[in-house]
């Protein structure tokens, strides 16, 4: 009889960082610098999905595919640790209970897909491992022995901000004290539930893949930034207060201030960095410059801001508004960006409903 294959699929959507993650203090494990805070997106639009399967009929070892093209799962240090943690705790499992299937040590298959372009800056590395560490958690039924912070663990050393994917909503990525990384991992800050009104708009000014990848830029930023260890010490504590009460109060105008505030010195971390790194292209700074003038005329009729922008370590913005502001935003994107090569691509995503 043909051997036994076991098989898990799952899904997990991009997060999109309202407090930044830069820099590594341990480069091997990423364990990061300072605490950031990330907004989950739904499921439905920019995700990756993923299936593994477990057979010893798959004679050449471990095998993985990403988007149709196969990628050597040995080349890479961060693919290796997590399918070895999701490994080590299946079989330390099997070894306690004898009526669990011995499954930790058949080859696997696994194949992932993203419905978007991977490596622009739209956080496919966030989404793409948070699936790997869920799949294989699913194959090998790691939960609830694993909670879902202990799997964000795992997910953290394929990516850092892979971690804060595992759960939906509001999420924090506590950067923890310890050596080992035992205590650097995500937890919930709030569900989606909790705020469903509010909403984030994608803006892909361009979808060609990006200058500096984050590991690298990051270390450079590490090594030569004198405002990157300023905004470590100084910036970052306070408003991961600040995030956390204006998300709590559903305070869109605070949410705005301290992501709009972070997105820029995040970007003046990159420009601080020897030699400089230029994230943000004039296209970027263009919608910079519509949101703070949108902002100006709100607050001057209403006290408040109504939109916010923020930029990864790409060109593409990232605006989150009120359910009730998009269809005005999407119209003044639309206006003032009449033939912008985003204009059919910008797609309407729902955060945190
Ligand atoms: O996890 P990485 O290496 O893709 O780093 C992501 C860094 C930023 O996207 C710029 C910020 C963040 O917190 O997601």
């Amino acid at each position: 009889a043909d051997p036994k294959t076991y098989t898990a699929t799952c899904s997990a959507p991009v997060n999109i960082a309202v407090i930044k993650y830069w820099g590594k203090r341990d480069t091997s494990l990423i364990l990061p610098t300072n605490d950031s805070l990330s907004v989950t997106l739904d499921q439905d639009h920019l995700r990756s999905v993923t299936t593994a399967s477990a057979s010893a009929a798959f004679e050449a070892g471990d095998r993985l595919w990403l988007n149709g093209i196969e990628e050597q799962i040995k080349d890479s240090k961060r693919l290796l640790a997590c399918i070895q943690e999701c490994r080590k705790v299946r079989k330390s499992r099997e070894e306690a209970d004898a009526s669990l299937a011995k499954m930790s040590d058949l080859p696997l298959h696994i194949c992932s897909e993203n419905n978007f372009p991977t490596a622009a800056g739209l956080a496919s590395s966030a989404s793409g491992f948070a699936a790997l560490v869920a799949t294989l958690a699913s194959l090998y039924s790691l939960q609830p022995t694993l909670s879902t912070s202990d799997l964000s663990r795992i997910a953290r050393q394929g990516s850092g901000s892979a971690c804060r994917s595992l759960f939906g909503g509001f999420v924090a990525w506590q950067s923890g004290t310890s050596p080992d990384g035992s205590d650097s991992l995500a937890v919930e800050v709030a569900p989606k539930s909790h705020w469903p009104s509010l909403q984030a708009l994608i803006c892909v000014v361009s979808d060609a893949k990006k200058g500096t990848p984050s590991t690298a830029g990051m270390q450079q930023s590490v090594a030569t930034s004198p405002l990157l260890q300023h905004r470590i010490k100084n910036v970052v504590p306070g408003r991961m207060v600040e995030m956390g009460k204006a998300v709590q109060a559903k305070d869109f105008d605070l949410f705005a201030e301290v992501t709009m505030n972070d997105s820029n010195n995040f970007h003046a971390c990159a420009l601080d960095t020897s030699p400089p790194i230029f994230y943000m292209n004039d296209t970027s700074r263009a919608i910079v410059q519509l949101i703070e003038e949108y902002n100006r005329s709100s607050i001057e009729e209403t006290g408040k801001r109504r939109v916010a922008y923020t930029y990864d370590a790409g060109p593409n913005a990232v605006l989150y508004a009120e359910e009730k502001e998009v269809p005005t935003v999407l119209a003044l994107v639309r206006h003032y960006f009449p033939n912008a090569d985003f204009d059919d691509t910008f797609n309407l995503l729902g955060a945190g409903a």
